[in-house]
């Protein structure tokens, strides 16, 4: 039985991804960041003629979570329009890595079906990584 957030956030994924701005790519990616009250956030990715100034659905997402001013990712859906999973690249890794806890979990979707086909922390996606804690 699939969790009813996790499905709703994945729905939200897909909606958005069609928001997408890819002329480049034509790669579509939506995500969804449930914060620890459970308010959802959405970001599609943006693409731009200077490829370098790009930014990733999970970005944009967490970018909209923390302007509302929430600090903590309970859990982030992400799905891209390709057959392929859309893994996080290293920068969203890193960008996802601020705002979790080690409970925080990493949803992996299927944009055809909405289905959760992988799910991780984000140890396992950015092991040993730097953070708040090297400058505290
Ligand atoms: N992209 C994301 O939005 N998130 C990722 O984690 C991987 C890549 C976007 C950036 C670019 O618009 C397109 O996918 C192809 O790299």
């Amino acid at each position: 039985m699939p969790d009813p957030q996790i499905a709703l956030m994945a729905k939200k994924a897909r909606e958005i991804m069609h928001n997408a701005y890819a002329p480049y790519s034509h790669y579509q990616v939506g995500a969804c960041v449930a914060a620890e009250d459970d308010s959802l956030f959405v970001g599609c990715n943006i693409e731009n003629a200077s490829f370098r100034l790009t930014s990733c659905a999970e970005a944009a997402a967490i970018s909209a979570m923390v302007v509302a001013g929430k600090k903590r990712i309970k859990s982030i859906v992400i799905m891209g329009s390709g057959t392929e999973l859309c893994a996080p690249c290293g920068a969203c890794r890193q960008t996802i890595r601020e705002f979790a806890t080690s409970n925080t979990k990493i949803y992996l979707c299927d944009s055809a079906t909405c289905e959760v086909c992988k799910v991780f922390t984000i140890e396992q996606l950015l092991p040993n990584s730097f953070g708040p804690q090297h400058l505290e």
